[in-house]
Parts: structure tokens; C-alpha cells; sequence
């Protein structure tokens, strides 16, 4: 263990991000891990990839999804894993070989995905997935469950919130100006729905770790955010040093 810590550099911890949906988890991870020269995981992506997969082959209805143990074992036999479209290019979420960046990213993913994401055999799947990319350290992972079930032991843990209409209306801009037809109240009502969803299913439910470090970035920008994180990672630095 002292050799382990003594050649164990900034860039080889874990950081768990976890926190509510459109809080910028996902941009900020990404900026940590591209700082100190880490991988980033987006474990939401491969929710989504599951989801995906279900869709195309009939699994989900109206409601849910009706033999969930049927689809965990169609799972077995998928690759579902994170590549460069292009050499040097960013990381794209690939379904049997086959590049789902933008589908996975599309309404009708968006709207099923926390149904897919609540099944206890889909969380075993991705669970397993995520502590494989853990095994040698130097990530940046961001979800909702991964400094409390995936990496409880987590060298720093970052619980990310902001106001529910700060929100909103960050996500409202984006639609806009992406060209969508976008709603601030349809926005915000889904955003709650979302953090209800969230917190409340019965399997790894959203919740703060007790030793994460909270951050409400209702008023920062991501630059303040980047200082912020800068003095947490030093400090945290020195202790893992000293321990
Ligand atoms: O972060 P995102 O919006 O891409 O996440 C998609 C869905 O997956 C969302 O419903 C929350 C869920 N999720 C989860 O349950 N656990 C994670 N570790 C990451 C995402």
C-alpha cells in the first residue's frame, strides 16, 4: 500500500460526480478529467445505450419494460462500449460496433431511459461495466449512484445540485438555441419530474454520500466552478499523501 501511494499520482484517483439532471455534471467532469489528464466516463451514456437497445428490440411498452430478466440476458451477449469516431476525437458510445452517439441522445431514448434506469438487472450490467473502467484508476466518472454504490470508496466525491428554474433555464437556452420548440414551464415541470424519479426509485436512488462534498452552482460559472474544484482536488491531494 505505501509503494501504491508513494508513485500514485493526482491523475491516477477516482472523482465521483453525482447530482440532479442538468447541472452540468458532464461538462464539468469532462473539464477535470481533459485538466489533469484523465479519463472521463459518462455512465449515463450507457443507460441510455441499454435503452436503446431495448427499444430496438421491443422490450420496452407503454408503461415499462414487461420481463426485464429477458432483457438482462439479451445484454450478455451485447458489446456496448466507448470509442473514438475518429483518431484523437472525442468518446462515443458504440453498440455492437456500431457508433449510437446521436441516437442515444434522441427524445425517445430521453423519455425512457430513467424507466430502463430504475431495473435492478440493467443497473447489474452497467454496475459491472463501471468498476471495470475503475480497476486502474485516473477517472472522472458522473451519474447518480457513483459515489454510493459504484465507488463508495471514491478518492473525491462531488455532490453537484442547483436551483430547479437555474436550471431549467439552462437547458431552455439549449433548446433554443438549438432550434427546438422549447416550453420553460414543460422544461422545468420535467426537470422535477426527473430529480422525483431520481430520488425516489427503490434501486440506487439519488442520494448525496455522506462524505461527498456538496456544490450548489446555482450562481457560478464554470470557471468559478474550475477554481473551486482546482483548491478541492489540491487539498484532497495532500491528505491521500499524508495518509
Ligand atoms: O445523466 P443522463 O441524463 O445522461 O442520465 C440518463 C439517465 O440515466 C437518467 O435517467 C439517470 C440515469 N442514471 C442513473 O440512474 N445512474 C447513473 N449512474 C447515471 C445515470
Amino acid at each position: 500500500m505505501f509503494v501504491l501511494i508513494r508513485y500514485m499520482e493526482k491523475r491516477d484517483i477516482i472523482i465521483a460526480i453525482d447530482g440532479h439532471s442538468s447541472t452540468g455534471k458532464s461538462t464539468f467532469a469532462k473539464e477535470i478529467a481533459s485538466r489533469y489528464g484523465m479519463i472521463y466516463v459518462d455512465t449515463g451514456a450507457l443507460y441510455r445505450g441499454v435503452t436503446l437497445f431495448a427499444l430496438r428490440n421491443g422490450l420496452i411498452n407503454g408503461t415499462g419494460v414487461e420481463n426485464p430478466e429477458k432483457l438482462y440476458n439479451l445484454l450478455q451477449n451485447v458489446s456496448l462500449r466507448f470509442g473514438q469516431a475518429a483518431p484523437g476525437g472525442k468518446s462515443e458510445l458504440f453498440l455492437n460496433g456500431e457508433n449510437i452517439e446521436t441516437q442515444i441522445r434522441s427524445l425517445e431514448v430521453a423519455g425512457k431511459v430513467s424507466i430502463i434506469a430504475a431495473l435492478k438487472p440493467v443497473r447489474d450490467f452497467v454496475d459491472f461495466k463501471l468498476k471495470e473502467f475503475g480497476v486502474t484508476g485516473g477517472v472522472v466518472m458522473d451519474g447518480r449512484d457513483i459515489g454510493t454504490v459504484v465507488f463508495p470508496d471514491a478518492d473525491l466525491k462531488i455532490f453537484m445540485t442547483a436551483d430547479p428554474k437555474v436550471r431549467a433555464m439552462r437547458r431552455y437556452r439549449e433548446m433554443v438555441t438549438r432550434g427546438e420548440d422549447a416550453d420553460f414551464d414543460d422544461v422545468l415541470r420535467n426537470v422535477i419530474e426527473r430529480d422525483f424519479m431520481d430520488e425516489n426509485r427503490e434501486n440506487a436512488p439519488l442520494r448525496k454520500a455522506q462524505d461527498a462534498v456538496f456544490l450548489d452552482n446555482s450562481n457560478m460559472t464554470e470557471e468559478d466552478q474550475m477554481v473551486w474544484i482546482e483548491k478541492i482536488i489540491s487539498e484532497k491531494w495532500k491528505s491521500l499523501k499524508k495518509n
